[in-house]
Parts: C-alpha cells; structure tokens; sequence
C-alpha cells in the first residue's frame, strides 16, 4: 500500500501518524474484530448501514439499564430522565445540522419516514392539480415513491431531472424545467448509488427565488458531510441514524419553522396533542405535533450519541482521508479486468459502484462475501438510476472513515478472484 501524502495537510504529517489516527478509530468499534469465513471482516456497506462505536451501543445500554421509561408522560424520576435524554439528543442533533432551534427538528423512524411526513403533512396540504414537482433521476426510492403516491392522490405531475453520464445533476435542464408550476424539488445531498455529491445550495438559491420548496435526502450525507440546514439552505432535510453510526428506527426530519407551523400532522395519537375532546382537538406545537405515540426512545438517544461521537471527531481529518480512500480505490480497481465505475462524478462521497464485463452483481457479492468482504449488489432502491445506465444493477463499496487502505487491497484482490473464475480479461 502506498498513498501519496501532502506535507501537514490538515494537521497530518506523516502516513503513521494517520495510520495511528484509524486505528485508534478503529477500537471504537468492536464489530470491526469480528471474523467472517475465519478471515478479518472487510465492512464495506456502508451505505447501507454504518456500524455503531462502542459510545454508542454503552449509550443505549446505559439508557436501558438505569433510566429506561416513557417520555414527556410522567412525574417520576425515571421518566424525567428519560425525557431529559431524549430532548438532549434532539439538542445534539440541532447542532449536528445547525438548525436554528430544536422546533426544527423531528425524530421519525428514518429518511423514508421523514419524506413521508412531508408528503402527507405539507404537500397534500399546499399543492393542487397540475402542481409539479421535480425529482432527479438519480433519486433513492425514498424520495421517488411517495411522491409518486401524492401524484396518484392529488394529481400532480413528477417530472425528472436528468442526469449526465458521469452521473452528475443536469443543471442546465433543471433551469429549463423551472416554471410557475413547480412548488416542490426533491433532490438527494449525495446519491446512494452513484456516490455524487450535489451542489444543494445552488439548487436551494435558484428554489428560493421562485418560492419552491425544497426537499433534500440526506441520508447518504450525514455521515460523510459536514450537515449545515441554514447554509444548504433547504426547507426540509431528512436523514437516518443507522447512516451515521446510530441504531436503526430512527431518523429525523429539519423543517423550516415558518412551514412546520402551518402544517397539520398526518399521524394522530398521544404526545402530540394540548387537549382532547369529542368536540375539539388541539395539537401541540412542532415539533411534538409530529411524534405521535411512544417514540424509539432509546434509539433516538442512540442517534444522539452517534451525533455526539462524530462531532468529537476531527471532522477535517475523516473527510480528507475519506477521500483519499476514495482516490486509492478508484484507482486500485481501475485495475481490475473489465472493471467499470458507475458514476465518475467530480465531487464524490468515498463510494464506488461499478459493474465487471459478463458477471452478475450478485455472483460478485457472494464470492466477496466468501472473502469476507461486505459490499451490497443490486439495484440499491434506486431503479431509475439502473435504467439511466442500461444495466440491471452494479456492485457497491461505500466506505467510512474506520476502513483502512488495506482492506480495499482486500477487496481488489477478491474482486480478482471474481475475475479470475469468470475469466475476465
Ligand atoms: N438506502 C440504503 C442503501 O443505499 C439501504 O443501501
């Protein structure tokens, strides 16, 4: 392994130095010890979860051995810790995204979850027949189905971005498409199955000034990027915990405060409400008005932790050697015969799909798997993005910042063994 350094780029001076750096990461996740097939476990999906650190697994335990009970609910002291918690984590996750207050923020069950509050709670409320809305090609299902549903519902029309080869956001089309009819755009911060990050701000300035609401998923972002709501400048921005290192079931959606407050929840129940009666109800305030019921409790204090432990990171320092992963990989499987990437865009997350000559994505999963190697195959609940290409679905290996140089070594050396027993040249 050899990896070109930039003399005291970020405050890193030598290859040992960041080499100790991962390391100590590293011992923060214990998952990452494990052995699969008797060999050391290569974890490179995750893009479709990240693993959590030990901080956060001991959070969720700690939480349920001496503080578990319900929130916002009772007089006794556990359920003043657990509410006490709970709201921390909402604290911590404000910052995490720089929302201006914590009415912005709203806990839900994950990305798809927080989409689908806007769907129902604002877009069914503000658009009419003939509305349109503009989602790109290279969306995640997420955030293409529930607005295909809306357009079933209220008959308003989706109309698609396109995509240039290199699987980057055709801007120039996304201005022509803008007319008086588009109230709402959803656009992904980084796309789940190309690896694309997208110019959010640009697209939220051109929105703004035609008063469009934007919608942005960022689930493919939280754990890469640095989150800021009120310089992206989007109205709503919805992401998962499982992404950026918490346990699954959470998620959270921003909302500017100015729309929250006009929209009506869409989920009705306990928690969300100031009275009761056969005659009248109601609601609380954002954001309880959208957490109907007993939430994830311990999850989203998980969520908190995970926020946590990435904010005590040198945040600098992950991102850059991110990316220099990024450009090892790209570079080490170049090398592999009959080897294509799928999305070569110029601002990408450390994530690379790509398809090799004659061998089904899944053939390929299952040899890395033998290997040891974790990647995920398939479509990626991105269709449209498959059928933008022509192929049915790509193999991908979406890294973090505890992967380390060697295991991608690992990876091109399975990736051989792939190649060698479906004699690809
Ligand atoms: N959305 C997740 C992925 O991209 C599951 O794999």
């Amino acid at each position: 392994m050899s990896v070109t350094f930039e003399h005291k780029k970020n405050g890193i001076n030598t290859e040992n130095e960041m080499k100790r750096r991962i390391a100590e990461i590293r011992r923060d996740f214990p998952i990452l010890n494990r052995k699969v097939n008797d060999k050391p476990l290569v974890y490179l999906d995750n893009g479709a979860s990240t693993q959590m650190p030990k901080q956060v697994i001991d959070t969720i335990s700690a939480y349920h051995t001496y503080h578990h009970s319900n929130v916002h609910r009772g007089v006794h002291t556990l359920s003043q810790e657990s509410t006490d918690l709970y709201e921390e984590a909402r604290e911590t996750l404000k910052k995490y995204i720089n929302a201006s207050s914590t009415k912005e923020i709203i806990f839900t069950s994950g990305t798809t979850d927080s989409i689908n509050l806007v769907m129902h709670s604002y877009a069914k409320k503000f658009l009419k027949k003939g509305d349109k809305i503009l989602v790109s090609n290279m969306e995640h299902h997420a955030n293409i189905v529930p607005w295909y549903m809306l357009s079933k519902s209220h008959d308003v029309e989706i109309v698609v971005i396109p995509i240039t080869d290199s699987g980057e956001l055709d801007l120039d089309t996304f201005h022509d498409l803008l007319d008086d009819d588009v109230k709402i755009v959803a656009v992904n911060h980084v796309s789940n199955a190309l690896g694309t990050i997208n110019p959010i701000e640009k697209i939220t300035e051109t929105c703004r000034e035609r008063g469009i609401i934007t919608v942005v998923d960022g689930a493919q972002a939280c754990a890469h990027l640095t989150v800021d709501v009120q310089t992206l400048g989007c109205d709503f921005y919805a992401f998962s915990g499982h992404k950026m290192h918490g346990p699954t079931g959470t998620g959270l959606l921003y909302g500017r405060k100015e729309l929250l407050d006009v929209m009506d929840p869409y989920r009705g129940g306990g928690d969300m409400i100031l009275s009761v009666s056969f005659d009248e109800i109601i609601y609380n305030e954002a954001p309880f008005k959208f957490e109907a019921g007993t939430p994830a409790i311990a999850q989203v204090i998980g969520m908190g932790a995970a926020a946590k432990y990435i904010n005590e990171q040198d945040k600098k320092f992950i991102h850059s050697y991110e990316q220099k992963l990024l450009e090892y990989a790209t570079d080490k499987v170049s090398d592999v015969p009959g080897l294509k990437i799928i999305g070569t865009a110029e601002n990408k997350i450390s994530l690379i799909s790509f398809i090799i000559d004659g061998v089904h994505p899944h053939d390929i999963g299952t040899i890395l798997d033998e290997e040891a190697v974790a990647v995920r195959t398939g479509h990626h609940c991105a269709q449209p993005v498959m059928q933008r290409y022509g192929i049915p679905a790509t193999t991908r290996a979406s890294m973090s910042f505890y992967n380390t140089f060697e295991e991608i070594d690992a990876l091109v050396l399975a990736l051989k063994k792939v190649t060698d027993l479906f004699d690809v040249n």
